[in-house]
């Protein structure tokens, strides 16, 4: 699928000397698996503010075109730039990583960071034999973003890319686990279980939520990666080599949510999936600043 030009301008990057680091890290995903992420960053790095924004209107990405989900991302990243003046962004899923990251990357005046790279790089050191799997969106597997990925480390290693649609469906609803959710597994997963891979990459930020039910399913001679710890590393890793990293590293980071959809089941369930940090969300209508 080819990527088309966007009309996102291209900003200077400021010298890092004059930017005040104790501005918030942003970070978004189509609702709540970015939360994974989340989770994985504020515990590793608690003195920093962290924007998170949902966009639990337009969810699902997955089944979107790249087009689309490179639009929605442009507007978002542009909103967390401007309204939260955030000093870095993560993409925290992995559908608009595919789409998105490199355009981010090129335009936005800060540094940018996907899932899609860290994942990789966890699947690859999981795996022994060098035979593994990536389980993710219809978009993202589609996108050959992940064969692209594990290429550019020119590991000797045998990819298998399977799209699952459904499970994003569940963990938005609040259904982690019960007999629809394993019936749905063990109908999209069939095609692993011959295929003798020993590790797995959960390529979306939804299916941590789903790790259990997926586990059962694959069985436990099968590792299962996220992505999100060591995105939370590569975070903190980018923080150092710019410079951003909060001024005071003893204080306790503000953690503020936003959702494009009902702001009320987003704090309800999103609080359920993150932990006692999420107490409120405010919303944001996309089309607005
Ligand atoms: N969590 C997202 C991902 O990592 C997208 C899920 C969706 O909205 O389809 O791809």
């Amino acid at each position: 699928m080819t990527i088309e030009p966007c009309s996102l301008p291209s900003h200077p990057r400021p010298d890092p000397a004059l930017i005040d680091t104790a501005r918030p890290i942003g970070m978004f995903d189509s609702g709540f698996g970015g939360l994974t992420v989340a989770r994985a960053i504020i515990d590793l790095l608690p003195s920093e503010d962290l924007v998170y924004l949902g966009d639990t209107a337009r969810y699902p990405y997955g089944s979107r075109s790249l087009n689309e989900v490179r639009a929605y991302s442009v507007e978002i990243a542009e909103h967390l730039v401007s309204t939260y003046d955030v000093k870095l962004l993560v993409v925290a899923c992995n559908t608009a990583t595919a789409a998105a990251l490199a355009l981010l990357q090129d335009t936005l005046p800060i540094p940018v960071i996907g899932v899609i790279d860290p994942g990789v790089r966890a699947l690859v050191e999981a795996s022994e034999s060098g035979r593994m799997g990536v389980i993710g969106t219809v978009g993202t597997v589609s996108s050959g973003a992940y064969d692209k990925a594990v290429a550019a480390l020119d590991a000797d290693v045998d990819l298998i890319s399977l799209a699952c649609p459904g499970f994003v469906e569940f963990v938005e609803r609040g259904v982690t686990s019960g007999p629809e959710v394993t019936l749905l597994a063990r109908r999209l997963l069939a095609p692993l279980l011959e295929s003798n891979i020993d590790a797995l990459l959960l390529g979306c930020t939804h299916y941590p939520y789903l790790a259990r039910v997926i586990a059962d399913v694959v069985g436990r001679g099968v590792v299962l990666v996220s992505s999100a710890d060591e995105t939370a590393f590569a975070l903190a890793d980018m923080l150092k080599r710019n410079g951003l990293a909060h001024p005071d590293g003893s204080r306790e980071g503000r953690h503020e949510f936003v959702s494009s959809g009902d702001v009320r089941s987003f704090t309800r369930l999103g609080s359920r999936l993150l932990g006692p940090e999420l107490v409120d969300a405010t919303l944001w209508r996309p089309g607005q600043p």
